[in-house]
This record gives structure tokens, sequence and C-alpha cells, in this order.
């Protein structure tokens, strides 16, 4: 049963971050105390590199690292090292700290299609998962794009259709090239899915996306079947959107 989807505003980015990384650490601590293993779902982007910074601070050196694993929601069709690569941005910020074998990258300096076949079957072993079966993972992280995509799901794209795979090669004609990116149905198959939205640029799209559900954006089509789904936002990005706890 989808639970009601929470709105939490904060006055900076900064609030927003360690709210977040609150809220991580307390995902963290609950699915390790009870599954033995926390596992995440990277967002990439530009936002998230302050908050996977603040992560790798001292400030929460006592998360379960070693019994965290970190996987990616999307990452463009770059290898590893490229400055547009969402590995290399949580890599730098954050990955640098957590054991290698912890951590797996969508390698997508392969051609997209292999890359994506790839990476669903590093999925369906990491999660031991039965033919026709979605991974449940403990938190997805999520960013909010200026036309209202989240991961590489981008509107009017094929992967937006995609219901069986887990994870496919997206073809984003506005840029003209493939993305990688985890489908629908794994979104919503969370445990818990964090948008992070923050500035000015998102207020717009973030009033769309809290206030037009005729929109039909692919950010508003993460609805975790049975998970929360928490929308975290600075009051710059929340400017142009009316007050409320839900939505
Ligand atoms: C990516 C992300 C993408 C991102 C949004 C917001 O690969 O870029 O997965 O969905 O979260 O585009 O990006 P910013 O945080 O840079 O605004």
């Amino acid at each position: 049963m989808p639970s009601q989807p929470e709105l939490r505003i904060f006055d900076t980015p900064a609030d927003l971050f360690a709210a977040a990384a609150t809220e991580f650490a307390a995902l963290a601590s609950a699915a390790v105390q009870s599954r033995g293993r926390f596992c995440v779902a990277l967002s990439g982007g530009s936002t998230p590199r302050n908050f996977y910074q603040l992560l790798a601070s001292n400030a929460f050196s006592n998360l379960p690292w070693d019994k965290t694993y970190f996987l990616f929601g999307d990452e463009r069709n770059v290898p590893p090292d490229h400055s547009d690569s969402n590995y290399r941005m949580a890599k730098e910020a954050l990955l640098w700290k957590v054991p290698e074998p912890n951590v797996f990258r969508i390698h997508a300096e392969h051609d997209a299609e292999t890359a994506a076949r790839d990476y669903e079957q590093t999925l369906r072993t990491f999660f031991k998962l039965q033919p026709g079966k979605f991974p449940r993972f403990d938190l997805v992280l999520l960013g909010l794009g200026p036309d209202g995509h989240t991961a590489s799901l981008f509107p009017g794209t094929s992967a937006l259709n995609e219901n069986n795979r887990l994870v496919v090669a997206n073809w984003v004609e506005n840029f003209k090239t493939y993305r990688i990116t985890l489908t629908l149905p794994v979104l919503n198959h969370a445990a818990c899915v964090i948008f992070l939205a923050c500035g000015p640029d998102k207020a717009a799209i973030l009033r769309e996306v809290l206030e037009n559900q005729s929109a039909n954006l692919p950010s508003q089509r993460v609805r975790p079947a049975d998970g929360r789904l928490i929308w975290m936002v600075d009051r710059a990005a929340a400017q142009l959107s009316t007050e409320r706890e839900g939505f």
C-alpha cells in the first residue's frame, strides 16, 4: 500500500543535506538491524555532491559502512573517469571511503545496451532475484530534472514504458545520447525513495510535480507500491509551491 508522500522543506541546502544525511543514517541502521545490510541506489547530477560529501565526513563516520552497498540509479554512457560520470562524482564525494566490494557501478564505458544488460545481471545476482522479480532497495536517491525527469527517465522516452526489465539503455533525443537507467518498476519496488531538489531553478518544475498531477511527468510516476516517498527540498525550490505536508 503506497504511503502518503512526505514533503519536507528546509531553509537552506545545508539544512536539507543535514536532514537527508540524518534520514540516511536512520534508514541504514534500521536496514542493517533487520536485514543485515543497507542497499542504496545513488542518484547522479550535481545536487547530491554536497550531500555525499557530508555523508563521507566525520559527522557520519559511525555509519555501518561495511554493511552498506552502493549501486546506481542511472549513468551516462561514458567511462568512469569522464567528467559527466555519475560514478566519478560519487567516487570523489563519497565512495572513496567505501570498501571496493560494496560498490557496484554501471559499466557505462561499453555500448549502452551491453552496459544495461550487464547491470541487470549485477542486480539479479546481488539481490538473488528469481526470474520476474524486482529488487527492493532500502533507499533510492533521486533528483529532479528541469523537465521533470528523474534518474534517466526523460519525458517521452521509451524507458518509461518498460515494465519487465530492471535496467535499460534509454535514447535521450534532447542530448542525442543513450543513458543507462533503472526502470520504474525497480524504483517503485523500493522501501524508501528520497528526492532531493534545491535551488530556484527547480521551483517551476517542483510546483508542476506537486500540483499538476495531469502533467504525468516521469518523476510523478515514482510512487513506491509498498514504501515511503519523501521529497526533501529547500525553500528556494519550494518558493512557487503551495505550502503543504503531503501531496
Ligand atoms: C543524472 C541524474 C538526473 C539528475 C537530475 C537533476 O544522471 O543527471 O540521474 O536524474 O538527478 O537531472 O540533476 P541536478 O541535481 O544536476 O539538477
